[in-house]
């Protein structure tokens, strides 16, 4: 969800205007691709290195992480709930830079929304590729170091089983916004196959309409996955 901060520049409003018309764009798609039929989509939230932003922007965009959960937990309660299973991925033990009440209120949402199974949105937060990847490696470490597990039978399924998007399948089409030519640290393994789709728009400016028009780009890619052509 990236060009938050360059949006809200453009209009001479504070960076925290940007996140919060970022969050919107957040709601927007989500409808959209649900009403589309997308089972998955993950956003990158935060990562592990937007703690290096100046403090006034990082608490500005925790409270908005709380007040997205504290609204998510009034449409709960009031019947309005969205129809997306949201699920949260990235480091989030307590005891983290994450706030404990903000870790509390994703936990709440994950299971209140465990039985929605249309569309999983999974938030990124305090979350790295690279870091998703060591955190795998150090699981196997432990294993084998106990003699339960022989390096050479570790397998890309074990890698893929200590991701945070274990039992998910890889994703499809990555969605870069902002005119950024890269990936930043986000589904690293995951993206191995992934087709990428750059744009410059600017994350709260993303609508409906830029979706189709990924969509439609990606239907006309050719998937090879190594392969030759058929
Ligand atoms: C990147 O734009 C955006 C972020 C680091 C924060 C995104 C967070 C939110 C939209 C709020 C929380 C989300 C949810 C789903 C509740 P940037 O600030 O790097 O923009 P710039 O590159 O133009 O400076």
């Amino acid at each position: 969800m990236d060009g938050n901060g360059r949006w809200a520049k453009r209009r001479g409003l504070p960076r925290t205007e940007g996140h919060k018309a970022g969050v919107d764009a957040f709601e927007r798609v989500c409808e959209c691709a649900a009403d589309l039929g997308v089972p998955y989509l993950t956003f990158y939230a935060f990562s592990t290195e937007n703690w290096r932003r100046s403090p006034e922007e990082v608490s500005a965009i925790m409270e908005l992480f709380r007040r997205q959960l504290r609204e998510g937990e009034r449409r709960q309660a009031e019947n309005e709930e969205k129809r997306w299973r949201i699920r949260y991925i990235g480091d989030l033990e307590e005891g983290g830079p994450v706030p404990d009440d903000i870790l509390a209120l994703l936990r709440d949402m994950e299971e209140k929304s465990s039985f929605r199974e249309e569309t999983v949105v999974s938030i990124a937060v305090n979350y790295g590729g690279q870091q998703e990847i060591l955190r795998a490696a150090r699981r196997l470490a432990a294993l084998v170091q106990k003699g339960q597990l022989a390096p050479e039978d570790i397998s890309e399924r074990d890698i893929e089983d200590g991701l945070y998007t274990a039992g998910q399948p890889m994703p499809d089409l990555i969605i870069r916004p902002s005119g950024e030519l890269r990936l930043s640290n986000f589904l690293l393994w995951q993206s191995a196959y992934a087709e990428l789709w750059f744009s410059d728009i600017l994350w709260p400016d993303f609508t409906e309409r830029d979706l189709d028009r990924a969509l439609e780009d990606f239907a006309l890619r050719q998937r090879r996955f190594g392969d030759i052509e058929a």
